[in-house]
């Protein structure tokens, strides 16, 4: 029996498998550069952050309907639930089907017929959080913002994502700020390619309550005094990092190293269907790779309910 546990760094469009990318396409009368699914899956040879994104830009194509997005999640819910998970916090990118022509209303209702089905059909909680691509103007995500308005009842927070270096969080502070007035939950990613000060940055500046991903924070030794002593939680994503060349080797991932420091550390997927595994597999390869005991994965399922936007009650339930 997998360990229970909440997945907090999840990108629905990163659950794409190469074989519903392939139905989608052919539902909708679109041709993949890709001869199968073979042939797709051997493109997935990252050599950094950029190269992911770019294919994972490209592959959204094929989604286009409110049903396209409802299959999407449907099919990740499933597949956590096989993984122990009982509450997902789910991020989206609505810049980059609306830079398609695709109505964020489709993307947000779509996502959420499967959403508010997953209690009752795969027994996951499930939260929406709303990205923006930091690649992207700071006008860009205010529009996106108020483009969200009539669905933000369906939305807890918003999320900072895509290429990193060279876009630090101080650009988007406008935009976190508009969020938090409308009471929106608030994380971004965060040292992932970038410099610890991007974390910094993202504390001071956006006010963000957790950090995704957060790696590169044990490169400044007061920065990880801060993060513990205030319990930042931060959403890691082993196998991410290794497919996205931030680690040469999962055996050299910091991971033991974060909980030594007293870090609040949660593993996640980041997006599974790219990099070799869902959560529970995370769990599994991180166990592997690193000797991580019962205990420490113990305290890693324990963090992600605590770090969860679940009132006080129903994280305690779920533990
Ligand atoms: N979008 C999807 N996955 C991402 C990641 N790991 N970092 C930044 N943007 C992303
Ligand atoms: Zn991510």
């Amino acid at each position: 029996m997998p360990i229970p546990k909440a997945e907090l760094h999840l990108h629905i469009e990163g659950t794409l498998e190469p074989e519903l990318a392939f139905a989608l396409a052919a539902r909708n009368g679109i041709e993949l550069p890709y001869a199968d699914t073979e042939e797709l899956r051997k493109a997935y040879l990252f050599d950094d952050l950029q190269t992911f994104l770019n294919l994972y830009y490209s592959l959204m194509a094929v989604l286009r309907t409110e049903a396209d997005f409802e299959e999407l999640a449907d099919a990740y819910l499933a597949r956590a639930a096989e993984q122990g998970v009982r509450h997902a916090e789910i991020f989206f990118d609505p810049q980059a089907h609306t830079a398609r022509g695709i109505p964020i209303g489709t993307v947000v209702e779509g996502l959420s017929r499967a959403l508010d089905r997953s209690e009752e059909r795969h027994g996951i909680s499930t939260r929406l959080i709303m990205c923006f691509l930091r690649d992207q103007s700071a006008d860009s995500a205010l529009e996106t913002l108020t483009a969200a308005e009539p669905h933000l009842h369906r939305i807890i927070g918003i999320g900072l994502d895509s290429a990193e270096v060279g876009h630090p969080p101080a650009k988007f502070r406008k935009v976190y700020e508009a969020a938090a007035a409308r009471g929106l939950r608030l994380v971004a990613h965060a040292g992932e390619e970038g410099p610890p000060a991007y974390i910094t940055e993202a504390l001071d500046v956006l006010g963000v309550e957790r950090i995704d991903h957060g790696l590169r924070c044990m490169e400044d030794p007061a920065l990880v005094e801060r993060l513990v002593r205030d319990r930042v939680p931060l959403t890691l994503c082993p196998l991410s990092n290794v497919r996205l060349r931030a680690i040469d080797v999962l055996e050299e991932h910091p991971l033991p190293q974060m909980l030594d420091a007293g870090l609040m550390c949660t593993v996640n997927s980041d997006d599974p269907a790219y990099f070799g595994g869902y959560v529970d597999d995370t769990f599994h390869a991180v166990r592997e790779a690193l000797g991580l005991d019962q205990e420490r994965l113990r305290t890693l399922a324990r963090n992600s309910f605590e770090a969860a936007f679940l009132d006080r009650d129903a994280a305690d339930e779920a533990l």
